[in-house]
């Protein structure tokens, strides 16, 4: 102990690659759990730039180990890309560790990802179309193929035969394509099997060792709580736990080993493919948080869908995941607009009124938010580095969010860069001393 679970509270994108790069700094190991390369975690550092799919977001932190749990699934092609980008930039490799029970994604997985959207036409989930939904089909069909069979050439193919099997009508329109040759994959894959190979590790071993030794190990979220399978917008949803239970299985511990849990929210709400959004702005407002928050997927490109925060969803998702503290990014992005809304219930068709995120899909398909208007503020906040140095509005805001939300916040965005960050008198009181009080 102590192990800190960061996951995000809404549909995704809230900065949680920021966050857990700041926490890494005073971590042992940066754990991913689950998702696959349908993440992109940006980061910020000395002026650069970091997009992250696949790997941990403490990779960029030497001597923190970055570990790729066993219920991640891994796009090989992808992580020994990121692999040799972050090599070409001089960042250590060296602390990488990867599970080998972590499924792989597999061209027909890809495949069949962009043919299952196309047959959905108008219905379609918008997914990223990096094979994730069919990957973890796969494991849980027990046809998956994982990290640790890319070290034996025979069952490999084995594999590989026995998972293509009854995918054969659906790939009969990929009949033809080079990239279904047995063959092909099984050499394509021995080969990211040698580049992997020397990461490969017991994982739930290792951080159960760390844990053990009093070491602090972060648990990073991909996603966000609303894109759960079992407790998100269901079917637009992706297809892993993204809540902090999910740490537990992805990364082979205890719940016991948990003794925080952050969620990511920005100021507002983001969702990028299809599915209910009850705070969804269109317009020029949504123009204009779109084109300031830069709300473009780090991952596909595609312009985020906008509205404003959504408190009976983030209170869901803070039930959900056992909230201790919330991390809110993005407060700069609010400046500068007269009134600010805030989702305190929903109204559904013929009126009904829901104070709780409701169950029923086609309920949630029409439920529209009711608002509670709060005063804007017009400075930029870029600058402050204590909750002092706030307009009071921007901290009436925040206090509005934590007290119905009943979850202290811990840390506040007021920029991308790393150092464009508030932390509170909350973070300090954070197990392993890993928060610290803002020093301005
Ligand atoms: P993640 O998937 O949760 O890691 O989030 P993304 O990286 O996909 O999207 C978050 C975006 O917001 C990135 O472009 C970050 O650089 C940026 N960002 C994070 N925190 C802040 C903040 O406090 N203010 C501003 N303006 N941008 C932020
Ligand atoms: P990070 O970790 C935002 C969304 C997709 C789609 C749905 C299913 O950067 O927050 P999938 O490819 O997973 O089958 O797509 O989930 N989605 C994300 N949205 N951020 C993400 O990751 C996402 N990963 C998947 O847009 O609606
Ligand atoms: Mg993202």
């Amino acid at each position: 102990m102590p192990g800190i679970v960061i996951v995000g509270a809404q549909w995704g994108d809230e900065g949680k690659g920021k966050i857990t790069d700041l926490l890494a700094e005073q971590a042992d190991a940066v754990v991913r759990f689950q998702g696959g390369n349908n993440a992109g975690h940006t980061i910020v550092r000395n002026g650069k730039t970091w997009k992250l799919h696949l790997m941990p977001s403490g990779i960029l932190q030497p001597g923190t180990l970055s570990v790729i749990g066993n219920g991640v699934v891994i796009d090989p092609k992808v992580l020994t890309h990121e692999i040799e980008e972050l090599s070409r930039s001089r960042v250590d490799t060296q602390w990488l560790r990867i599970s080998a029970n972590a499924h792989l994604i597999m061209p027909y997985h890809l495949m069949l990802d962009d043919a299952g959207e196309t047959k959905l036409g108008k219905l379609q989930i918008g997914t990223t179309r990096r094979g994730i939904g069919p990957c973890y089909a796969d494991k849980a069909s027990r046809l998956g193929i994982r990290v640790q069979d890319l070290l034996d050439e025979k069952i490999l193919k084995k594999k590989i035969v026995a998972a293509l099997e009854p995918k054969r009508l659906s790939l009969r329109p990929f009949a033809k394509d080079p990239r279904l040759d047995l063959q092909t994959i099984t050499e394509e894959y021995l080969t990211y099997g040698h580049r992997i190979e020397r990461y490969i590790s017991d994982t739930s071993r290792l951080v159960l060792e760390l844990l053990d030794a009093d070491k602090v190990v972060v648990f990073e979220g991909a996603q966000g709580a609303l894109l759960d399978i079992d407790h998100g917008t269901y079917p637009f949803v992706t297809s892993s736990n993204p809540i902090a239970g999910a740490a537990c299985i992805g990364a082979g511990v205890g719940p016991k080993d948990i003794d925080e849990v952050w969620g990511v929210t920005k100021a507002y709400s983001t969702r990028v493919g299809a599915g209910p959004f009850p705070t969804e702005l269109e317009g020029t407002l949504a123009d204009e948080i779109r084109e300031r928050g830069g709300e473009y997927g780090t991952t596909t490109g595609r312009a985020r869908r906008v509205g404003w925060l959504d408190l009976v969803a983030l209170r869901y998702a803070s039930r959900i995941n056992s909230l201790t503290a919330l991390a809110v990014t993005k407060l700069d992005v609010l400046s500068g607009l007269d009134t600010l809304c805030v989702c305190t219930r929903y109204r559904g068709a013929e009126g009904a009124e829901f104070d709780y995120f409701p169950y029923h899909q086609t309920v949630l398909h029409h439920a529209v938010g009711e608002y509670v208007e709060l005063p804007g503020w017009s400075e930029d906040l870029t600058g402050c580095r204590n909750e002092d140095e706030l307009p009071a509005a921007a901290r009436d805001y925040l206090q509005f969010v934590a007290d119905f939300v009943r979850v202290p916040v811990a840390l506040i965005g007021v920029g991308p860069a790393r150092e464009e960050v508030i932390w509170t008198p909350a973070s300090a009181e954070m197990a392993g001393g890993v928060g610290r009080l803002a020093t301005a």
